[in-house]
């Protein structure tokens, strides 16, 4: 198997950065598009053998290092009981706003949450025969209790923010629920055969530090030291957040991702070689063209030491994204790795 991401994941040193980009299977790739024609994003989650075919998309066209199973952080929702349109984000129609509410959800089986991601994963795993690892993943509880009680995504989730405020035992007992059901799913998904997982706690950067200190890292603690349990790496990403780095990166994640916001070359020089560090291209670059993407590719990769990077855009890939942008950013990571064993062998000649 092509192993640069776990091993980095594992601290170990590669012979090239592996690469993968969030969001890789979807709306910027035309034959995705193509089939979005014939059938919804309900109906391509819901449909295995849809499913495995999206996920694989990606990797017809790229050699990219990872695949990542097509679902959406929503997909365990379900299992709750609460029904979710996508409008083109999650959309809840009765929003969870009460501790009565949130108190009647149920605790699903493990074997109730998302059973037909869970046989995507399998059939995933069946078609790539271990040419790359795959990557599950799960909401982070803050985020999914964005949706759950906001009722839709937005700027800053003011219903979210004042439950916060006004009954934070409330809020407490959602995040806890939110966090079984992960550990749960993610098991599920560790049995299927994933090779690591990435949690998306995209919405975190709306509180202060303070108050995503107290009400939401302990759960993400939590959350973190049972998928260690689990026995693959993790890999924390939050977005617009860099006020909330120091606490990120002390918490149990094997990697973490950062968006565009962040200079990860000073942040790598403040923490020095062990942490293993994700991201962070500006996804708008890419919009740019290949030009751009390949210099801002370039100049990502003279900043940041290779050990323990793993290449990625610092949030989704957009819609709009021309496929020579993504050409460009792999090819920079490509020729930097030809270009290190260009330096050796002419050393070695002693030429
Ligand atoms: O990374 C991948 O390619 C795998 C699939 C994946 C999807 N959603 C498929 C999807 C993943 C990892 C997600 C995660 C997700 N979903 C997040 C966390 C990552 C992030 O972007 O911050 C969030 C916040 C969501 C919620 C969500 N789902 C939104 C905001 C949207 C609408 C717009 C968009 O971003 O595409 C969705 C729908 C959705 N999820 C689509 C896809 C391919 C678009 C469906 C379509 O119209 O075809």
């Amino acid at each position: 198997m092509n192993d640069l991401l776990l091993r980095t994941l594992r601290g170990q040193d590669t012979e090239r950065r592996p690469l993968w980009i969030m969001r890789q299977a979807g709306r910027y790739l035309p034959e995705y598009r193509a089939l979005r024609e014939r059938f919804s994003f309900e109906e391509l989650c819901a449909r295995p053998d849809l499913a495995t075919e999206v996920t694989l998309m990606p990797l017809e066209r790229f050699p990219l290092d990872a695949a990542i199973v097509f679902a959406d952080i929503m997909s365990p929702i379900g299992a709750l009981g609460i029904d979710v349109e996508f409008a083109p984000g999650p959309v809840i129609n009765k929003p969870l706003r009460s501790a009565a509410a949130i108190q009647a959800l149920p605790v699903p089986d493990q074997e109730e949450i998302a059973p037909t991601v869970l046989e995507t994963i399998r059939s995933v795993k069946n078609e790539l025969a271990d040419r790359v690892p795959v990557l599950g993943f799960s909401g982070g509880p803050w985020t999914l209790a964005a949706y759950l009680v906001q009722g839709r995504g937005g700027r800053d989730f003011p219903a979210l923010r004042a439950l916060a405020a006004d009954e934070p035992g409330v809020l407490a007992d959602l995040l806890e629920r939110l966090t079984d059901l992960s550990v749960s799913y993610l098991r599920g998904q560790v049995e299927a055969g994933v090779d690591a997982v990435q949690i998306f706690e995209t919405w975190s950067g709306v509180l202060s530090f303070a108050d995503w200190s107290a009400l939401v890292k302990p759960h993400l603690q939590n959350l973190l030291e049972q998928i260690g349990e689990l026995g693959v790496p993790s890999i924390l990403f939050m977005q617009n957040a860099p006020h909330l780095l120091g606490g990120m990166i002390s918490l149990p994640a094997d990697g973490f991702s950062v968006d565009w916001r962040v200079d990860l070359s000073g942040l790598r020089q403040a923490l020095g070689p062990q942490k293993v560090l994700q991201g962070n291209l500006d996804p708008a670059v890419l919009l740019a063209g290949p030009e751009r993407t390949s210099r801002a590719a370039r100049r990502l990769l003279q900043g940041v030491p290779r050990e323990g990077h793993i290449v990625n855009l610092g949030h989704g890939i957009l819609p709009q994204t021309p496929i020579e942008s993504v050409e460009a950013l792999i090819e920079a990571v490509h020729d930097e790795a030809q270009e290190d064993r260009r330096a050796v062998a002419s050393a070695g000649t002693g030429g």
